[in-house]
């Protein structure tokens, strides 16, 4: 089943401006298309090393632009990894394998138990961050691994003579909880090679049914008290875990994307409240099916059990005792990532994306300053502080800068449209109606907003806006520049005074994703400084990340049938951007049928771990077959577990996720 699809369907019905209406106005009067010029190269100075805080051990940025030196390269269609020659791609921790010494044996059809799944590495890896042991090794650590979802087709292995899934068992519904979450794995190189230390204390897997604190403002609000917790203190399990951030006091941030996708009901009843339908909780029955077995997802039994999720998580990696927190202060909504910077203040300032069609980009910045160091009180940092949602205008700004934006507040006090609107009594309620709050001040709806990242030097922030499917099919054509909306762009701005935390900015696009095979009517996009070129061209630009020498990593999640609008553009892949000169290279291309997503190095950069995340989901595959009437596409792929990727295996196997660890064979920084 496609439950990462959610995200493209439209829940905002406001009627707040669409960003696309925002870009287009922008685009003609700056001539976008007239003179060829692209919007982004060169638009951005080469900025000043602000007094921007970084975390400790972050190596100095190189603030001439930075070195790019592989051979870029082809697209590929195949069912591999593949990377630019001089460099190595090993595979680790796939779905399923043993994160424990005494961790049961994978199975490799499907029929492991869910106790098994408890003790294994989870399935559908995301973000991700590498914490160096003693603070600064690059050959040993923890690696901690998001598990965004499963997919059923592969999870389970098909029953003789049962229909598919069937029958449909509390031990599955256990199964796919404990594929979710989080793996916290203990990793070291030796001899060049990456291996998960199995005996570590420090390993630890957090599922979909680990215990949680809730902290912040929404903490033990009436709307999240279940009949589990009566307090509303606390919940079991963290789920969705998309992408992620990661804090300079040595925790992770796990972020809680399309928690909806979990619940439903098996009243017959359609009994959803607005919030339910603004978050896109199903009416029914949800296509995880735990609401059969698992009362907290039967939203008529527990109607406060979604309230709980849609948060970000902090997990501190170095002590596998700890209860992980979901931070309530920082928004419910559909997060991406967590892209946390220190002001120069010292306060706390993280980004975030809500994906989905038509949603926002928000930003926090904690009241208190950040005492450098370890934890202690440096996590309540994330539960008092501003709560704003970005507004995107074209307004005309000297200099290179093509628009201008406000945060606009979140707070039931402060902002007197929310302190006159009835439907957030308190700043908890607001905090878990977050998108209904943001609709009511008129934030600017994004092309779906994926990653955000903030450049290591000079505070510069860079979001994915993946692309807006629903929008683009009707609105191809040569006056539209943003016809490339079917393929994704990306957006940065600049804080006014260069402050995280300023309420104003300006911000133009970096890139506007197309593909000048498919489309050469639009060659116009491809001369002069514009970046994209039949030798890089990608779609649904996602994952997205600074290394800490300000070369900016960019993933895809795309559509990889290489055909019509896509033709041309291969597998999804990774490239690899100078964010001065506007140049950008393809470094890696995946396997069949799955994404590119998350990415962390080590501190010397000589390591980088990427995710290859659900090969095998059939989507637009190139290969996906007509079948007979009668027989679902889920029935043929648990039948058929091979049909459409064996990655990783060498000699073959059903799909499965899992990190791929790059290294370089002189020895060198990756990238360079
Ligand atoms: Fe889980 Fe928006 O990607
Ligand atoms: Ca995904
Ligand atoms: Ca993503
Ligand atoms: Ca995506």
């Amino acid at each position: 089943m496609d439950q990462d699809r959610h995200d493209d369907l439209p829940d905002n019905l406001s009627d707040n401006q669409h960003f696309q209406d925002v870009v287009e106005r922008v685009v003609s009067r700056r001539g976008f298309l007239k003179n060829g010029i692209g919007l982004g190269a060169a638009a951005f100075p080469a900025g000043p090393l602000s007094a921007f805080a970084k975390p400790a051990g972050t190596p100095a940025l190189h603030q001439k632009t930075p070195t790019i030196g592989f051979t870029p390269m082809a697209v590929s269609s195949g069912d591999a990894v593949v990377v630019p020659s001089g460099y190595r791609a090993q595979v680790l921790a796939r779905w399923g394998e043993a994160l424990f010494a005494d961790s049961p044996e994978w199975l490799p059809d499907g029929s492991n138990t869910g106790e098994d799944q408890a003790r294994q590495i989870g399935d559908n890896h995301d973000g991700m961050h590498f914490f160096p042991l003693n603070g600064q090794s690059s050959k040993e650590g923890l690696l901690v691994v998001n598990h965004e979802y499963t997919n059923y087709e592969y999870l389970f292995a098909p029953e003789p003579g049962q229909p598919y899934l069937e029958p449909w068992t509390l031990d599955k519904v256990r199964k796919a909880q404990h594929a979710h979450g989080v793996s916290v794995l203990h990793i070291d190189q030796k001899s060049g090679k990456w291996e998960i230390v199995r005996d570590s204390k420090y390993n630890r897997r957090i599922t979909g049914n680990t215990p949680m604190a809730i902290s912040g403002p929404a903490s033990g609000h009436p709307l999240m008290r279940t009949s589990a917790d009566p307090e509303g203190v606390e919940v079991l399990g963290t789920l969705n875990n998309c992408a992620n951030g990661f804090t300079p006091w040595g925790t992770y941030l796990a972020c809680e994307e399309n928690f909806q996708g979990y619940f439903g009901t098996t009243s017959g009843i359609d009994a959803r409240d607005d919030v339910m339908r603004r978050y896109g909780v199903s009416p029914l029955g949800s296509g995880y099916r735990w609401e059969e077995h698992d009362d907290r997802f039967d939203y008529v039994k527990e109607p406060n059990e979604s309230n709980c999720f849609g948060w970000i998580v902090e997990i501190d990696p170095f002590d596998p005792d700890s209860v992980p927190v979901k931070h309530t202060a920082l928004g419910r909504i559909k997060h991406e990532n967590a892209a946390l910077t220190v002001a120069g203040t010292g306060r706390v300032v993280v980004y975030m994306g809500d994906d989905q069609t038509n949603d926002y980009i928000y930003k926090y910045v904690s009241d208190d300053r950040f005492i450098p160091g370890r934890k202690t009180a440096n996590s309540e940092l994330l539960d008092h502080g501003r709560l704003y949602v970005a507004k995107f205008s074209d307004g005309a700004v000297s200099g290179d800068f093509i628009g201008t934006g406000e945060w606009i507040l979140l707070d039931k006090h402060a902002n007197p449209i929310l302190a006159a609107d009835p439907r957030f009594v308190d700043q908890g309620e607001l905090l878990i109606k977050t998108r209904l709050a943001a609709d009511a001040v008129g934030a600017t709806k994004m092309d779906r907003p994926e990653w955000i990242t903030v450049h290591p030097g000079s505070g510069e922030v860079y979001c994915t806006l993946t692309n807006n499917s629903g929008r683009a099919a009707a609105n191809i054509d040569d006056a539209n520049p943003r016809a490339a909306n079917s393929w994704g762009q990306i957006v940065r701005w600049r804080e006014d005074g260069d402050a995280a935390e300023a309420t104003t900015f300006e911000w133009d696009l970096f890139v506007v994703a197309g593909n000048p095979i498919a489309f050469p009517e639009r060659a116009d996009l491809r001369s002069g400084s514009e970046q994209i070129t039949a030798d890089n061209t990608f779609n649904s630009p996602d994952g997205l990340g600074f290394d800490s020498e300000g070369r900016l990593w960019i993933q895809t999640d795309g559509n990889f049938s290489n055909t019509g609008n896509y033709l041309g553009q291969g597998n999804n892949q990774m490239l690899c951007a100078d964010p001065q000169s506007g140049e950008i290279r393809r470094f890696l291309v995946g396997p069949s049928g799955c994404e590119i997503t998350g990415i962390a190095w080590t501190p010397d950069l000589k390591t980088m771990f990427v995710n290859v995340q659900h090969p095998g989901e059939v989507g637009n595959h190139p290969n996906r077959p007509v079948l007979p009437t009668g027989v679902s596409m889920d029935e043929y792929m648990a039948a058929n577990p091979l049909a459409f990727s064996q990655w990783p295996e060498a000699a073959g196997g059903r799909p499965r996720s899992a990190t791929v660890v790059i290294t370089k064979e002189d020895g060198g920084v990756i990238g360079t």
